[in-house]
């Protein structure tokens, strides 16, 4: 196999990226699962009698997939070999209990996901998580490809861009289109238009009138209420599955990206998409049938099924890491979603100077970028892409170096460009807030929060208090909101935990508190004083396309519910509601991390290590907007904007335009 780690955009990302969320549901499966090869019980392919006098010749559907050139790959190969793999059910029973364990005593948002049907811009009904796995547990399986796509499913179902089941075995390959499309506002109509033909037929533009013989924007539409995770706003769910412009770091510029509807990391319902187009240069329809094409994800070698799941599947020995250096807030808080560079990676295009020549570039981070408007000189556009930079540290002192450059420049007004930023450093999004908005109070830019309490937890939290070494359940990293600024000077925390019942289900929860984040250092706070635009909302707006997530959906809670700064919201469905951020309410930790922690702590983990490697993430600290009694992941009304805007072509392809667009309207 040829190793495709050059499609994934982050360096520091292991070789699968996680598309958590482009998730299958039993619903779009129930068509395409039997194949004429392989059908729904899986052994009857994975024994096809070997041809021992040829050795090169595959045994079965999976030594096929791995015999054939990648280009040459299609769809059937991959899911014959994932319908090939057995069932086991004693590793099925391991991976349900432990994900329920999982769900029902840490995972924060439980019981709040039972809650009634929310508010616009979200459309989450009301979802039982532990009723869903336990549903899967009553249900007789055959297919272990079935088994785990159906816990997926039960995951996404959540609408949580926290909460993700990766498991390596089916996520291996990627499934990508030569389409990419996007769905612009002209002349007041919203379409679906090919943003990119990556095969270079020239279909750029042209509309998308339908997709599998239905109307394409409802075909989009469904897709993202059904089947998509990420976010409980199912027009924030669009744009994650549109094609958007995303900064590539490596090259240091915009790049175009698919979007997780045209390139997936689950496999699609069939093996190709129908799609109807109309183009500017013809009254013809052009009709197209495309086929998935594949793009493997992995190295590792194997020749038939029972090689694939040893290699690929099944997780190697343990290695027990120490939880991340420095505690909790120094940690480099992984976003969940990955976001992987266009199928067919075509060499960027040479740049022949800036790529934006009406915005000079100020200052360059790896979170964050400074441009400067040439025709607008009192608008500075402080892009932050993500909180996730290699170094959190040197990352504040550009955020500081580019500040210090605006008002230099004379820049008076600030557009914060937010999109496709998924989230990152806590620490790094609180300090953001507090250079635009210095903290009057100790606590202004800190959330308050409260944690599931279980036994197994109360154990790890008992031994973690006097061993900061054993993970992030130790209450001297929390603050005691009723003693100041000062954090719990004993397990209490912990130890008597208050009982609540939401949505009816009873469960024991901490009081509420707060992390501890440091101050701000006072050379920071010394520098930011003298802006002309600190503290003033009327000089910073936002720009997202709610795409921003977790720490950056943390941020744009602090500048617009507490400072009133205005924020644009572009994309989704026109004429509807959009949501400034997405799953902004909770922390996330891995599950191979909470095993860790139990690991370093000589405590036996109440969640049995899955037999197949994952990825499976949780929200474990649940964050209240202030004064809140609703957890802020699930506050419908904090989330909308002050101002809606539409994709268009030419903004849609250049940030520039877009950013002249929003100055436009905010500074007149
Ligand atoms: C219209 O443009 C498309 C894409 O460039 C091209 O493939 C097609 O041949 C053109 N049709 C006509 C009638 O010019
Ligand atoms: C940005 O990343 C590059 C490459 O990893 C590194 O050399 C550089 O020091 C980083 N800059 C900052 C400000 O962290
Ligand atoms: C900023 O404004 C000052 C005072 O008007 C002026 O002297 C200076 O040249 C301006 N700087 C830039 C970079 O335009
Ligand atoms: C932590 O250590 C101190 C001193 O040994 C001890 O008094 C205290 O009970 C310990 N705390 C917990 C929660 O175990
Ligand atoms: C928190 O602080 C309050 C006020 O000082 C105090 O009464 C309470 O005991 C503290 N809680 C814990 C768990 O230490
Ligand atoms: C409250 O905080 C102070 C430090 O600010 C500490 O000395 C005191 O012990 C704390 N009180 C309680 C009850 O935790
Ligand atoms: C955990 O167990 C190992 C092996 O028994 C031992 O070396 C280590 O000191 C123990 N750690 C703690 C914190 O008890």
């Amino acid at each position: 196999m040829i190793p495709l780690r050059s499609l994934i955009l982050s360096a520091s990302i292991a070789a699968l990226a996680v598309f958590s969320n482009a998730v299958p549901t039993p619903t779009e499966f129930a068509s395409i699962e039997p194949t004429p090869t392989a059908g729904h019980e899986p052994t009857s392919t994975a024994t096809t009698e070997p041809n021992p006098g040829n050795p090169a010749t595959p045994t079965d559907t999976c030594g096929l997939l791995s015999s054939i050139n990648p280009t040459e790959l299609k769809y059937q190969h991959v899911v014959d070999c994932y319908n090939a793999i057995p069932f086991d059910s004693a590793q099925a029973t391991t991976t349900l209990a432990t994900v329920l364990t999982l769900f029902k005593d840490y995972y924060v948002f439980t019981d709040a996901a039972l809650a009634r049907t929310a508010p616009e811009p979200f459309a989450n009904a009301p979802y039982d998580i532990v009723g869903e796995l336990e549903r899967i547990g009553r249900s007789k399986y055959t297919s272990d490809y079935k088994f785990h796509r159906d816990i997926l499913a039960a995951v996404t179902g959540l609408g949580d861009g926290h909460a993700a089941y990766s498991i390596s075995c089916y996520e291996s390959f990627f499934f990508t289109q030569d389409l990419s499309l996007y769905a612009p506002v002209v002349d007041g109509e919203q379409s679906v238009r090919v943003y990119l033909d990556s095969a270079k037929r020239g279909y750029e533009d042209c509309i998308v009138e339908t997709i599998n013989g239905e109307n394409a924007l409802s075909y989009l539409q469904a897709y993202a209420r059904d089947i998509y995770g990420t976010s409980h706003d199912p027009n924030a769910r669009l744009n994650f599955m549109l094609a958007s412009q995303t900064y590539d770091t490596a090259s240091g510029l915009f790049t175009d990206t698919p979007g997780d509807f045209s390139q997936r990391s689950t496999v699609p319902q069939g093996p190709y998409l129908d799609y109807r187009l109309k183009c500017a240069n013809s009254t013809d329809t052009v009709k197209l049938r495309e086929e998935w094409r594949i793009l493997p994800q992995i190295e590792t070698a194997f020749t038939d099924a029972a090689s694939y799941v040893a290699n690929v599947c099944i997780a190697p020995p343990e290695v027990v890491a120490p939880p991340a250096e420095g505690g909790l807030l120094r940690r480099r808080d992984e976003p969940v979603r990955r976001i992987t560079k266009r199928a067919k990676p075509e060499p960027t295009p040479p740049s022949t100077g800036p790529q934006f020549p009406s915005a000079d570039l100020l200052v360059i981070g790896n979170a964050t970028i400074f441009y400067h408007l040439k025709d607008q000189p009192t608008i500075g556009v402080l892009v932050c892409h993500t909180f996730l930079p290699s170094d959190v540290e040197a990352e504040k002192n550009v955020i500081l170096a580019g500040l210090t450059a605006f008002h230099v420049h004379n820049v008076t007004n600030i557009l914060v460009d937010f999109q496709g930023n998924t989230g990152g450093s806590i620490d790094l999004s609180s300090f953001l807030v507090q250079m635009l908005f210095p903290n009057k109070g100790p606590l202004d830019a800190a959330f308050p929060s409260d944690m599931r309490v279980s036994k197994p937890m109360q154990e790890l939290a008992k031994l973690s208090y006097n061993n900061s070494d054993y993970g992030y359940f130790n209450a001297r990293d929390f603050i005691n909101l009723s003693n100041g600024t000062a954090v719990y000077e004993n397990n209490d925390l912990f130890d008597k935990p208050v009982t609540l019942n939401r949505n009816g289900r009873r469960n024991l929860w901490t009081e509420k508190t707060s992390l501890n984040f440091p101050p701000v250092a006072a050379k920071y706070m010394t520098a930011v004083a003298s802006f002309p635009w600190t503290a003033k909302a009327e000089n910073i707006r936002i720009l997202t396309d709610g795409r921003c997530g977790s720490a950056c959906g943390m941020a744009s809670y602090f500048w617009t519910a507490l400072h009133n700064v205005p924020a644009y919201a572009i994309g989704g469905t026109h004429g509807e509601d959009l949501s400034m951020f997405s799953f902004a309410g909770a922390s996330v930790l891995k599950l191979s991390e909470l095993q860790g922690f139990y690991k370093s702590a000589n405590l036996t983990s109440p969640l049995t290590d899955l037999p197949y490697k994952n990825t499976i993430t949780f929200s474990w600290l649940e964050m209240y907007g202030h004064g809140r009694t609703t957890p802020l992941e699930y506050d419908a009304e904090l989330y909308r904007p002050k101002h809606r805007l539409g994709f268009t072509p030419e903004n849609a392809r250049s940030r520039e335009v877009m950013w002249k667009e929003v100055a436009a309207t905010a500074w007149k």
